[in-house]
């Protein structure tokens, strides 16, 4: 069955509106035709990932080059995952010339295409914040369970073509999480444990996802008694790295855990098995940490006054990076916390990753309180972790 497109759509499709935004309503008719979806839906907001040099390659870059060639222009909000480099800082930290030469090249061409320049895993601290039940079209894994859990918007995973497609044409497929049945929980867990720290929460992503991965299955989560922006933002990345979720819902804290049935029978998250999932990102041994990162995701403005009052008067002895959104960073020089940290000898990596940096053989154990950040740490750059509470991995850096 083939897709029913408006007027406006069909001229999109026919090429009226310009070769860049024929090929992306040609990604997105296909799209909804693998999924089975039966019209468009407008969409409010776009976040596109597939950013970083590292991993788009010559052949993204040409894609994205074509795109702007073509005439595409955003038609909704849209911002960018973070990209492979600082692109104010990328000497200090280490990136190479050549690297920093391509990465330029691709913001450039999103640029042309009237894309924001925010590189950010979590857009809704930097300004791109919808609202309750609005459609979106993201692509990183930890916003897409933010946005579809805790803010209650509603988005499929994108890849990267498909997020600009819909950047270009104001359109996504309407099919997944832009359906309400599709929103149902269908598995129910019970976490006795009380949960306090961003590692905890990155833990019991890790226990959950691990539990439902194959199935996929949308989980309903009770016994969580209260949770912060900074806890919701960890359990997202670490639920979609370990599980594929892409929505949760959270009894007395997400919008619409009230709003569906659940089953009735939970499976339960107990104390030891907290420990054991937190335990297995542990895999350094006796190993010297050589890295500190923080930031996976990108850290709200809270968590870098707290950074800064660990460090004040202090010296870190390793490298220490500490990530964030521009925007959010902008807010840190002008309260006075960048300074502090600098003075301390860590290291602003904004709008950029440890993960989509081109940092591989350059370190051997890395320091942090993200489960995202240890699967990705070891899978992408064969890092040893040590995984460990916030102020923890602060004080590695100062050992
Ligand atoms: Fe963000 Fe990079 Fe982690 S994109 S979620 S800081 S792996």
């Amino acid at each position: 069955m083939s897709m029913h497109l408006t007027i406006e759509e069909q001229d999109m499709l026919a090429g009226e509106q310009g070769r860049a935004t024929q090929k992306a309503m040609q990604i997105l008719v296909a799209l909804g035709e693998i999924y089975g979806a039966e019209y468009m839906i407008p969409v409010c907001s776009v976040q596109v990932a597939g950013v970083s040099y590292d991993n788009l390659g010559d052949a993204g870059l040409q894609f994205l080059a074509e795109m702007a060639d073509g005439g595409g222009r955003v038609r909704v909000l849209t911002t960018l995952n973070p990209a492979g480099m600082d692109r104010e800082n990328w000497r200090a930290l280490g990136i190479p010339a050549d690297f920093a030469e391509k990465q330029e090249r691709v913001l450039e061409a999103f640029s042309r295409m009237g894309v924001s320049l925010t590189c950010t895993c979590t857009p809704y601290l930097a300004g791109n914040l919808p609202g309750q039940g609005d459609h979106l079209a993201w692509s990183e894994s930890s916003a897409v369970c933010y946005a579809n859990a805790v803010l209650g918007a509603r988005t499929n995973r994108e890849g990267g073509p498909s997020a600009l497609a819909a950047a270009l044409t104001g359109r996504t497929p309407g099919y997944g999480m832009h359906i309400p049945e599709n929103r149902l929980p269908s598995i129910a867990f019970h976490v006795e444990p009380t949960l306090r720290e961003t590692r905890d929460f990155g833990a019991l992503g890790k226990a959950i996802g691990e539990k439902i991965e194959a199935s996929k299955a949308i989980p309903y989560i009770s016994g969580v008694s209260t949770a912060s922006l900074e806890n919701l933002k960890s359990f997202c990345a670490s639920l979609a790295t370990y599980g594929g979720v892409a929505l949760f819902h959270m009894a007395g804290i997400t919008p619409e855990a009230g709003q569906f049935p659940h089953p009735v029978e939970a499976l339960t998250i107990t104390q030891q098995e907290l420990e054991e999932s937190a335990q297995s990102l542990n895999d350094a041994g006796s190993q010297q940490v050589d890295f500190i990162s923080l930031g996976c995701p990108h850290l709200s403005l809270p968590e870098i006054a707290h950074i800064a009052s660990l460090l004040k008067g202090q010296k870190a002895k390793r490298e220490f990076w500490v990530t964030t959104s521009r925007l959010v960073k902008h807010a840190a020089d002008r309260l006075g916390y960048t300074r502090i940290i600098e003075e301390a000898g860590a290291r602003f990596a904004a709008d950029t990753c440890c993960v989509v940096a081109p940092i591989r053989d350059r370190f051997s154990v890395m320091a942090t309180d993200s489960a995202k950040a240890c699967y990705y740490a070891y899978a992408k750059n064969k890092f040893k972790t040590v995984f460990l509470p916030f102020d923890e991995v602060v004080k590695q850096a100062l050992q």
